[in-house]
């Protein structure tokens, strides 16, 4: 037996007993030539153990460095000078004797809080990173996550069934990542950029509730909250309709946040069209910690057909930029009308950035005198100013903010720079949580280059029940491109939700098509001719043709949810050996070439360009 106890267990109750513990050295202190602290650390906690004079001695002819694995043995006393900031501070080890398991190298950075490793350097030893107490809170809290969907979907009679990893592409959107076949020369598997396929057939199967933590592959471009293999807490049902679905998975977010971080969430989940969303907040995973709501100047008189704007209040005042933009959208700041010129400045420039990519930025402050001060004065009258600023719901104190430019990318402008002030206005508390349903996304997306309709969700996502004679009855074909809008594939609607916290997209589902016909004529939309459909989807169509019962499902970003509970963005942090920002893993320093004899196995040359 190595060890009697943990690093972090030991009190001043268990004062007298002879323990023997086991674990990496944090510090050694000496103090004088009597005496020698050491402190030893495992994943439990941190214990000091003390050396005496002979102890001592052995030391300095065999010195412990960071790092080295130790294991002692000693009586547990009480410390003369208690720390209170760790639980084991009120104790310490006075050892008898103890032995060196494994030295250590030094290593490239220090194992502790604050570490001064840079973050490639981490990456590249992440062995060691994970020591630290910061990334194992992490991956603890991940592991919580784990057990409360677990135990809930449980108590739900879900049964966990898994899927397999070598199967043929599944449209999610993203590239494939691919294998070759050894045994199949010349043909691939690709790796699933999720279960949805075999969750659907498990749903024909009759398991009518099925999950998975399942890793999903994705080759696509990576931000902080994207990995290119990632989690999914995977889920199906049989026998559902839209409001069951919602119902069940917000019960189980609120039980992994009453499981995981003692939160009782007894609110009503918000639920928002996706057209609200994009009309109010510019966005479609909308971040409702904070208000400073959208106001509508302009809007394109092809899109947004059933919202009114309130162009009245810009028209007529001969301002060209407002006259000219396609959209022009304002937000009320709280609080900042007395920003400086320096101020606003910054924030033109924040805007012009090419992330952002305005040509400006109009700003109206509604001083607290009850005052009006433009940089439009030329343009609006301090009345017109006054209504501008009122719609917007401004207060006295505020600064109205407005965008013009073409609709889309004015509208996620918009949007940025509402997180962005909301950030500096410290708006955006991490300890605070917000759920939200964005519901009813449009079906199809139009797709400039093919001109022609792709899956907003996936292919395999129905539309909302009365639509979809609309869509059996009409040819998907588009004949005009600049009125793509007015096509009535634009507006059909699907039966599916995303569910968002706090400004995040952490789940996505729907109520899925079950009928062959139906299913046929969706991938008939998207461009896929009837062989086309055979080949890749041939056992989806088939298994429709036995039995197939009406059901829908969500998966959820695992590893974001966790990252958003931690109070982090980065889902790296979440993750035991993640991949960089150029899908590399650093310290395996992968991927990598392999060796001719696999090339030739598989029958492979490369021909690189
Ligand atoms: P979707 O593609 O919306 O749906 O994915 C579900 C959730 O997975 C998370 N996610 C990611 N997390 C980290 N890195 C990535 N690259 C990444 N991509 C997605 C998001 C997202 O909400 N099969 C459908 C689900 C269904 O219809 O049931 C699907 O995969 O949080």
């Amino acid at each position: 037996m190595y060890r009697t106890h943990t690093c972090g267990e030991l009190r001043l109750t268990q004062k007298g007993t002879e323990v023997t513990l086991a674990g990496w050295v944090q510090t050694v202190r000496k103090l004088g030539t009597a005496i020698t602290f050491v402190d030893l650390r495992d994943r439990y906690g941190i214990t000091q153990l003390l050396m005496g004079e002979d102890l001592s001695k052995q030391l300095d002819e065999n010195p412990l460095g960071r790092e080295f694995v130790l294991q002692a043995t000693g009586v547990v006393n009480e410390r003369s000078n208690k720390n209170s900031n760790i639980p084991t501070g009120e104790i310490e080890i006075t050892v008898t004797s103890f032995k060196i398991l494994n030295k250590s190298a030094v290593p490239p950075f220090t194992i502790q809080d604050d570490t001064d490793g840079g973050d490639d350097l981490r990456m590249k030893y992440r062995f060691l990173d994970l020591r630290r107490n910061a990334v194992k809170k992490n991956l603890e809290l991940r592991y919580a996550v784990n057990r409360a969907a677990r135990n809930y979907l449980h108590q739900n009679n879900f049964m966990d069934i898994e899927t397999p990893f070598l199967i043929k592409s599944t449209p999610e959107g993203a590239r494939d990542f691919v294998v070759p076949s050894r045994m199949n020369p010349g043909q691939f598997y690709a790796l699933p950029q999720s279960p949805q396929t075999f969750k659907q057939l498990l749903m024909v199967s009759g398991y009518d509730r099925y999950y998975q933590i399942v890793k999903c592959f994705r080759d696509e471009d990576l931000r902080a909250d994207r990995q290119p293999e990632f989690t999914q807490i995977d889920c199906e049902m049989a026998f559902v309709e839209q409001e069951d679905i919602l119902n069940m998975f917000e019960g189980m977010i609120k039980s992994i946040f009453k499981d995981v971080k003692g939160i009782d969430y007894t609110e009503t989940v918000q639920r928002m069209t996706w057209e609200d969303a994009m009309w109010n907040y510019g966005n479609d995973k909308p971040d409702i910690r904070f208000d400073m709501k959208v106001l509508n100047l302009k809007k394109p008189s092809t899109v947004y057909t059933d919202k009114q704007d309130k162009a009245a209040l810009i028209n007529g005042a001969d301002f060209k930029v407002f006259d000219e933009a396609e959209t022009v959208v304002a937000i009320a700041v709280p609080g900042c009308s007395e920003y400086s010129r320096k101020q606003t400045d910054e924030l033109t420039e924040w805007v012009k950035r090419p992330q952002i990519g305005m040509k400006g930025l109009v700003f109206i402050k509604v001083n607290a005198d009850g005052t009006y001060k433009s940089s439009v004065d030329k343009f609006y009258s301090e009345q017109k100013l006054k209504a501008i600023a009122d719609a917007a719901n401004a207060k006295a104190g505020d600064l109205v903010l407005i965008l013009a430019g073409a609709e889309e990318r004015t509208r996620k402008a918009i949007s940025d720079l509402r997180m962005e002030m909301a950030t500096r206005l410290g708006l955006r508390k991490d300890t605070e949580f917000k759920l939200l349903w964005v519901l009813d996304f449009p079906l199809f997306e139009y797709d400039e280059e093919g001109n022609r309709w792709v899956a907003r969700h996936h292919p395999f996502t129905s539309p909302k029940p009365a639509q979809i004679e609309t869509m059996i009855n009409n040819n998907p074909v588009i004949d005009n491109a600049a009125e793509y809008l007015k096509h009535p594939y634009a507006n059909i609607k699907a039966n599916a939700y995303d569910m968002v916290l706090n400004g995040n997209e952490i789940g996505g589902g729907s109520i899925r098509i079950f009928q062959r016909e139906l299913q046929e004529k969706m991938f008939a939309a998207l461009g896929m001719n009837e062989e086309e459909q055979l080949h890749k989807f041939g056992f989806l169509l088939g298994a429709f043709e036995y039995g197939a019962p009406p059901h829908g499902g969500i998966a959820f970003g695992f590893d974001r949810l966790c990252a958003i509970l931690g109070g982090s963005e980065s889902i790296r942090d979440f993750i035991a050996f993640p991949k960089n920002n150029s899908g590399r893993d650093v310290m395996l320093d992968a991927p990598a070439t392999i060796d001719e004899k696999q090339f030739d196995e598989l029958q492979i040359k490369l021909n690189l360009k």
